[in-house]
């Protein structure tokens, strides 16, 4: 009797690959992230000690990262602006330093990396702190070279992420701008303390929401991501916090099952990507919630029936109970009832499944896709 031992399938813990397990450990990603940080409703990073007073007087923040990361910045903007109203732009890092930007010792730069290796983002908070700016770096791997680089650091806890496409980390990185924006937002008075409560409540819902999407909706995604296993391309819409899920979405499909896939503010159709749509074309739509935000989501309606019309094939994803979206869609995927703010971290978790339940279809290698690697340490 002999035990073959399998040391890559172990470390997989019984899933049938690295981004599986990781996507099953979306929800503790959340919660380890926010583990420790909590201290009777108010928001305390214990890395952070020190630093009210840069708090209190920076004029702007800049958040800089790439692919996924950048993305989790564009999401994580919407509330740090909200909540700080410190004006915050988010921008590629390798586009970031080309440019001659205007930053000073009151602009407090936010670097976002997983791997904290990302030579881009690396070179980028060497470019601004050399230029005065206060850098701080959102990471998730202890002891990297850009949280070394930074003034400070915040790092997310989600455990190694070893799958290219990144998923775990994505919510992370959403968590901790998340503390971040809390924080600042009462170090500036712009919080009131009952306030912050409320969205820390909020915060600490998410994770066991994120198990109930991963329980509810995996099976229902993986089998019509199997009927889509031909599709040429995918399109992806949202608004305002959904739109940076789109672009997640549509980056993740393109990286593990090669498929052609954009996304697009919702917005935006009219203005060009709507000459896209002919009958069959599968578009995803992030539609935002009709209780939190009754604008928003009358309008996404509206885009939904406009690329009906044309014959789209619209998989929405939309919070339980929105009868709005049913006459419309063909796929309804639902997420819990969550804040305007925290519904995207609910929103992505049916993307991430639905690309790997693509590229699993087409008998892809979702850890290891072609020309890619988890970490880009070359400019
Ligand atoms: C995400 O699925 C990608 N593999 C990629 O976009 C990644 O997010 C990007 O390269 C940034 O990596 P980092 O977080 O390690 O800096």
């Amino acid at each position: 009797f002999e035990v073959v031992w399998d040391a890559s399938a172990a470390e997989k813990g019984g899933w049938p690959s690295f981004m599986a397990k990781e996507v099953s450990e979306e929800p503790e990603a959340v919660a380890n992230t926010i583990r420790g940080r909590i201290h009777d409703g108010a928001v305390v990073i214990p890395e952070l000690a020190g630093m009210d007073d840069l708090f209190a007087g920076i004029r702007r923040v800049i958040i800089i990262a790439c692919g996924t990361a950048a993305y989790a910045g564009q999401t994580g903007k919407y509330a740090l602006e909200q909540w700080t109203r410190v004006p915050v732009d988010v921008e590629l890092a390798h586009e970031f330093r080309y440019r001659d930007p205007v930053i000073g010792e009151d602009t407090l730069v936010v670097s976002i990396s997983q791997s904290g290796e990302t030579m881009d983002t690396l070179m980028a908070v060497k470019y601004a702190r050399e230029r005065g700016a206060k850098t701080l770096s959102i990471c998730n791997t202890q002891g990297a070279t850009i949280p070394r680089e930074s003034d400070a650091v915040v790092y997310t806890h989600a455990g190694p992420e070893v799958a290219v496409a990144s998923t775990k980390a994505f919510v992370a990185q959403i968590t901790a701008l998340y503390l971040l924006a809390l924080h600042i937002g009462r170090v500036r008075g712009v919080l009131s303390g009952a306030e912050s409560a409320d969205h820390v409540r909020e915060l600490e819902a998410v994770p066991p929401k994120i198990s109930r999407v991963l329980a509810e909706e995996q099976a229902h995604i993986e089998q019509f991501s199997r009927w889509m296993a031909d599709t040429q391309s995918v399109l992806f819409l949202g608004r305002h916090v959904g739109y940076p899920i789109a672009l997640e979405g549509a980056l993740k499909l393109k990286e593990i099952s090669y498929i052609h896939a954009e996304g697009f503010a919702a917005g935006e159709l009219k203005h060009g990507p709507i000459a896209l749509i002919e009958p069959g074309q599968p578009v995803f739509v992030i539609v935002p919630s009709p209780r939190e935000s009754a604008e928003l989501h009358k309008k996404v309606v509206s885009n939904i029936q406009e690329i009906r019309a044309r014959g789209a094939r619209v998989i929405v994803v939309a919070e339980e109970g929105d009868a709005a979206v049913l006459p419309f869609a063909d796929e309804v995927l639902r997420i819990p009832l969550a804040g305007p703010f925290f519904e995207p971290l609910l929103a992505v978790v049916p993307l991430h499944i639905f690309a790997m339940g693509l590229a699993t279809a087409k008998g892809l290698d979702v850890d290891q896709p072609r020309n890619l690697a988890k970490s880009v340490t070359v400019e």
